[in-house]
């Protein structure tokens, strides 16, 4: 077959490690864009991005796994690329497929080419011959469709590549996940061996709804994310609600804070904690009422079983 070769070149060392000099340097970047960092999470970056593994994030919902990746895109200045990971994701929506609809309209389109071409075979055999020999021109380049994995792997320049939610794949997919996180290379037949010029900054998240193969671990940094403390879960709400009024937002987060510590179906997270901060200060709040407590669970709670619990313990 008529194999068109990629060029490929040695993985070079992240030009991101200069943006991050020290750990200190990740949380105020991170900080310049509302991202408050805990010091092991600023840590945990600081690492990845010098020693260039992967970081997988795990914790609850809505703690900041997929916006961590988000911002370290946005404080490099790197593409984002993102794979969303689902039950049956399997390597041609990860990595990549042939354009099917694009061969089969060129073949229409070429028909009289074609035609010409089987017309002076003189045999079955033959005019199977003269086709493969036609094949490398539908398997190549222009067929191409590349998904996130071979989207990194083939950027120009270096990328966050985020790999969200990697616990709704199917274990064969982790396990096909990995070699591609070994050493940033795919074999694609048609068109030859292609390895990352750089190595991206890989970013794993998951909600622990099953656990991850040990293999998988050992190739990544770990960071558990949790709920945050009362200080960071303040400076959050500071930061991304700006104009709230002081004692509201204390008031707010002690509140959130409480509610966490009883057994809910659903612990409210940062999201809706923002989500509350963000009506209170539209309703023109200054500080939280009972009644306006009363009257407002609802975006902090999202199940009926929860807001009944809470009306009871809390409000009482
Ligand atoms: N440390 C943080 N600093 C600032 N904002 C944060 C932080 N953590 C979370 N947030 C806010 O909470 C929202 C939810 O975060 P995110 O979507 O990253 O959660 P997640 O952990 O990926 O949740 P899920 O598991 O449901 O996907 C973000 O949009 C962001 O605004
Ligand atoms: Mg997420």
């Amino acid at each position: 077959m008529d194999a068109k070769k990629i060029p490929v070149s040695e993985a070079e060392s992240s030009p991101a490690a200069a943006l991050f000099p020290s750990v200190a340097s990740v949380s105020e970047r991170f900080a310049a864009v509302h991202y408050v960092c805990s010091r092991e999470a600023a840590t945990a970056v600081y690492l990845m991005v010098q020693l260039q593994r992967p970081l997988l994030v795990e914790g609850p919902p809505g703690v900041g796994k997929t916006e961590l990746a988000k911002v370290l895109a946005q404080t490099t200045g790197y593409e984002l690329l993102r794979l969303q990971c689902y039950e049956g994701l399997d390597e041609s929506k990860a990595l990549y497929e042939w354009e099917y609809s694009k061969q089969l309209l060129y073949v229409q389109m070429l028909k009289d080419k074609l035609g010409e071409l089987l017309a002076q075979a003189t045999s079955l055999e033959e005019a199977v011959r003269r086709l493969q020999q036609q094949a490398g021109a539908f398997f190549s380049e222009p067929f191409l469709l590349p998904r996130p994995l071979l989207q990194a792997i083939r950027a120009p320049q270096p990328v966050v590549l985020l790999i969200d939610e990697i616990d709704r794949a199917d274990q064969e997919f982790e396990a096909f996940l990995l070699e591609v996180l070994s050493d940033f290379q795919v074999t694609i037949p048609e068109l030859g061996t292609l390895r990352a010029r750089q190595r991206p900054l890989v970013v794993l998240t998951s909600n622990a709804t099953r656990s991850l193969s040990e293999a998988l671990k050992r190739r990544c940094f770990y960071l558990y994310l949790d709920h945050p403390t009362p200080a960071v879960e303040l400076e959050i709400v500071r930061r991304k609600v700006p104009g709230i009024d002081e004692r509201l937002a204390a008031q707010l987060v002690q509140f959130v804070q409480r509610v966490r510590r009883l057994a809910l179906r659903k612990t409210p997270s940062i999201s809706e904690t923002l989500d509350w901060a963000r009506a209170l200060v539209v309703l023109g709040a200054d500080s939280l009422s009972r009644e306006l407590l009363a009257a407002t669970l609802n975006l902090l709670l999202k199940d009926k079983a929860d807001l009944d619990l809470v009306r009871r313990e809390a409000l009482a």
